[in-house]
């Protein structure tokens, strides 16, 4: 099995991690959300948007990466006090995401965890997400680390909205 280190991100891994998103959001969503909004997600605009996240522009978000022995990139979480989950929980977790060659691995739940760690450091008893409607493999994942449903929202424009499930894990608990 490849050894995979979970480690801290600096500005230099921002092509990297921008190109991991760029390949799971292709791989996960596509026939899930509408084809425009895959569209709009260009390795460009991600590169920026992870270059503002490892600057700490982005509010300072707890970034970690899943890396390769060779340093090759495979995954990251990012997480962090609640921008949209307010209404359900105190921490959010926003991204995470592996290499579909390495799911099944361990590899998310060793991200999974260090989010989780880091949320109990900062004194949060409860960490929501969204997972997009059909996106089962999550779902399941999620379930297993013990998530349960607590909401929905409607994603998108008004024309190409999708449904997202709003899930709490519950961090006293676990
Ligand atoms: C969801 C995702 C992060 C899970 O990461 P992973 O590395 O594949 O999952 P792991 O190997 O760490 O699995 C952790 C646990 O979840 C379980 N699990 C994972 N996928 C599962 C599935 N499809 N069905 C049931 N259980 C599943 C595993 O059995 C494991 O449980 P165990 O440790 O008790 O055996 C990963 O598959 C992924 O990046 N998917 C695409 C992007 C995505 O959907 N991200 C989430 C957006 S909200």
């Amino acid at each position: 099995m490849t050894e995979i280190e979970i480690t801290p991100a600096d500005a230099a891994d921002a092509e990297a991690i921008a190109a991991v998103h760029v390949a799971s959001w292709e791989t996960t969503y596509r026939g899930l959300v509408p084809a425009t909004l895959l569209a709009g997600m260009t390795l460009e605009r991600r590169v920026t948007q992870w270059r503002m996240r490892l600057d700490a522009v982005d509010g300072g978000r707890f970034v970690r990466v899943a890396r390769r022995f060779d340093g090759e990139i495979v995954g990251m979480v990012q997480a962090g006090s609640a921008r949209t989950v307010g209404d359900f929980a105190e921490w959010e977790l926003d991204v995470l995401y592996v290499l579909d060659r390495h799911h099944g691995a361990g590899v998310g739940r060793r991200l999974m965890t260090a989010a989780v760690e880091e949320a109990r450091a900062k004194g949060a008893a409860s960490l929501g997400l969204w997972v997009v409607a059909g996106n089962v493999r999550a779902f399941a994942f999620y379930r297993r680390g013990g998530a349960v449903v607590v909401t929905e929202r409607v994603a998108g424009e008004v024309t190409e909205s999708f449904l997202e499930h709003g899930l709490r894990i519950d961090l006293a608990r676990r």
